[in-house]
């Protein structure tokens, strides 16, 4: 079995190629990507770069190049839900895409025919990073999770998801990423831990958060690949 561990930034990364060992490094498509094999298993790490676009590129090739078998990602998001907190950490149920719009043709937004509005995620892994977390003593929060390609940063757009999309948290990777698993039969997981309160001080609390948000959540990722590894041996 080969996972594919993957973030959209470096700083989302970064815990994970400290934890790993023996790593070896391959460029691919301007990009680079770190393989390693942990109790048995083998692992591809690397992260896709910021957006929608980059990280749909990513997954791709560490489906079709690396043939991984499933997909992780780690990393931040910002908290539309008024109960999540900077340094909660959460697992999406479902992604949908907040910027798709062709509504001017009278679909609903986030809506392209022959495509859904909202993917629904794959359930027996929410299930282990939930055991997981719960033997862990972490809390983790179920989300649904708006992609889109802007750092949202007011109050306005905010609002503008959450009644659209009724979503908990946004980021700006989860939504593609689950376009090319779905569409290729690719299980993944989206665990993010909140860096901001996508406000006007969003901008701030991304960067004064990010490391340690990132670092939350990669922590939990790396039990979550110890207790796949030990279940599918
Ligand atoms: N990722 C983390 N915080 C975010 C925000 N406020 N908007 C979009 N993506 C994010």
């Amino acid at each position: 079995m080969k996972i594919a561990l993957l973030g959209a930034m470096s700083e989302e990364i970064a815990p994970l190629l400290k934890f790993f060992k023996d790593i070896k490094t391959t460029k691919y498509a301007s990009n680079t990507y770190y393989e390693t094999s942990h109790n048995g298993t083998d692992i591809v790490i690397a992260y896709s770069k910021i957006g929608k676009v980059f990280s749909a590129l990513t997954t791709t090739i560490l489906i079709e190049k690396f043939r991984c078998d499933m997909v992780l990602f780690s990393g931040v998001a910002g908290a539309i839900s008024p109960s999540l907190q900077i340094g909660d950490i959460t697992v999406a149920t479902k992604t949908a895409q907040h910027d798709l719009d062709i509504t001017a043709f009278g679909h609903d937004v986030g809506f392209v025919p022959e495509g859904s509005k909202f993917i629904d995620l794959d359930k027996s892994l929410i299930d282990i990073a939930t055991t997981v977390a719960k033997v862990n003593n972490i809390t983790l929060k179920k989300v649904t999770v708006a992609t889109g390609d802007q750092f949202i940063a007011n109050d306005k757009r905010k609002e503008f998801i959450k009644e659209n999309f009724k979503a908990d948290a946004i980021e700006m990777e989860g939504g593609s990423v689950a376009v090319v698993c779905h569409s290729m039969g690719v299980p993944l997981l989206v665990l993010r831990s909140i860096s901001d309160t996508a406000d006007m001080d969003a901008g701030f609390d991304f960067d004064k958060f990010l490391s340690t948000s990132a670092k939350a959540s990669a922590k939990l990722l790396i039990r979550i690949v110890e207790e796949i590894s030990k279940e599918r041996q």
